[in-house]
């Protein structure tokens, strides 16, 4: 079969198996509707303004998914907040600079979400000081809740359900000039530069730089094989550990069920499951109808979470314009295979002296995904 792609090979697949396995066999097969139970637990009321703020909070988006927060009440008006460092991305993101860049996303849903309900927040971060060259125990932020009638709520806030980061082929529809100064005017701030283009050639020059860092990191074994052990296969996977990168539905179930997607043959270049893994982002980046990116002036600890802060900004706006944004964040990486794309991408984006992209996406139009999974609150909650 000559156009075989993905989900083809997967219909056939699946159907092999449910003429084998039998209507009967599938009725166990769990649906993933408890993995995104806490986007609908948000805004429920849950008595303690800094449990109603996290409870949105937790949806921020963030690197691989992998939810790292850890929440300490403290007294009747703080919050701490620490990584679970053992949910770091080490062979992607070494220094943590992701996994940082992801706090300042749920931090800033924290602030937006508090203020929703008149509250005013005081924070400070790093207030152990700036762990480096990694994140270690110490505190990212402490949080004080302040009430505050004059608190103006944040417009861009009504978008936290409907947030998604977008990763599917984006069809035609080109995004206009007015679209993009909009989309990058919701992330300007002291200390971040928002960039973007959708003009031809910085679409073409760009898809092909994002392509080729992806396929560095596709082909470097152990890149690979962190961003494999996260995937989880199938609806019973995903419900069992609610994040890292979820493959779902009945037709990943079913790919399991025969065998054809494991973790091995995802990891063995020269398998299907190995070259379908291309086959199906290729397509997905070359739909690209624009870019969008943040700079810092340099990468402190602080400017991470700076930069984070305003991706989840321009997030929202995305989603209040309905356009479809997705991070890519392989050309960013500070590794030594990824040298290559990182110094160009630094180049062509004016990223100098010092000077880091710490979000790249694609934008364009599609419809927009299901949410992602979470951890319940309360998993994020560590005794005072
Ligand atoms: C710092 C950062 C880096 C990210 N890098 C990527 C990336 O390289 N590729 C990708 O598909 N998604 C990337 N994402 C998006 C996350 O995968 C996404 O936020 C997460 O899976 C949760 O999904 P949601 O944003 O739809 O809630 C990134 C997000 C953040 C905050």
């Amino acid at each position: 079969m000559a156009l075989i792609n993905r989900r083809m090979l997967l219909i056939t697949g699946g159907a092999t198996a449910v003429a084998t396995a039998g209507a009967g066999t599938l009725a166990w097969w769990p649906g993933t509707a408890s993995a995104t139970q806490p986007w609908s637990d948000a805004g429920k009321g849950l008595g303690d303004p800094r449990l109603d703020a996290l409870a949105y909070a937790i949806l921020a988006p963030n690197p691989h998914n992998r939810q790292p927060w850890q929440y300490r009440l403290v007294g009747d008006d703080r919050v701490d907040m620490t990584c679970d460092l053992a949910r770091r991305l080490p062979q992607t993101d070494p220094f943590d600079r992701q996994i940082v860049v992801g706090f300042g996303c749920m931090l800033e849903l924290f602030v937006m979400a508090a203020a929703a309900k008149g509250y005013s927040c005081e924070v400070t971060l790093w207030p152990d000081g700036e762990p480096q060259p990694r994140l270690d125990a110490r505190r990212v932020a402490s949080v004080r809740l302040i009430a505050n009638a004059a608190q103006p709520p944040d417009p861009l806030f009504a978008h936290a359900l409907a947030r998604r980061s977008t990763k599917e082929v984006y069809g035609a529809q080109a995004v206009t000039p007015d679209v993009l100064v909009q989309l990058i005017g919701s992330a300007v701030t002291d200390g971040v530069v928002a960039g973007g283009s959708v003009d031809a050639e910085s679409v073409l020059v760009l898809r092909k730089l994002t392509w080729d860092a992806w396929m560095v990191e596709y082909r470097d074994a152990a890149m690979r094989r962190e961003s494999i052990d996260l995937m989880r296969i199938g609806n019973a996977e995903i419900v069992a550990n609610p994040d890292g990168i979820e493959l779902g539905g009945l037709f990943m179930g079913l790919g399991k069920m025969t065998g054809m997607i494991t973790r091995e043959t995802l990891d063995t270049p020269g398998t299907t499951a190995f070259q379908q893994g291309i086959d199906m982002f290729k397509p997905i980046m070359e739909s690209a109808k624009g870019h969008v990116w943040l700079i810092t002036p340099g990468n402190s600890r602080a400017e991470q979470i700076a930069a984070g802060r305003r991706w989840v900004r321009m997030n929202l706006q995305s989603q209040a314009l309905g356009v479809a944004i997705h991070p890519l964040s392989q050309a960013l990486q500070e590794v030594k295979v990824m040298a290559g794309p990182y110094a160009q991408l630094h180049e062509r984006l004016g990223a100098r002296d010092g000077a880091v992209v710490q979000m790249l996406a694609r934008i364009g139009y599609a419809p927009f995904p299901e949410p992602t999974p979470r951890w319940p609150l309360k998993t994020h909650l560590v005794a005072a």
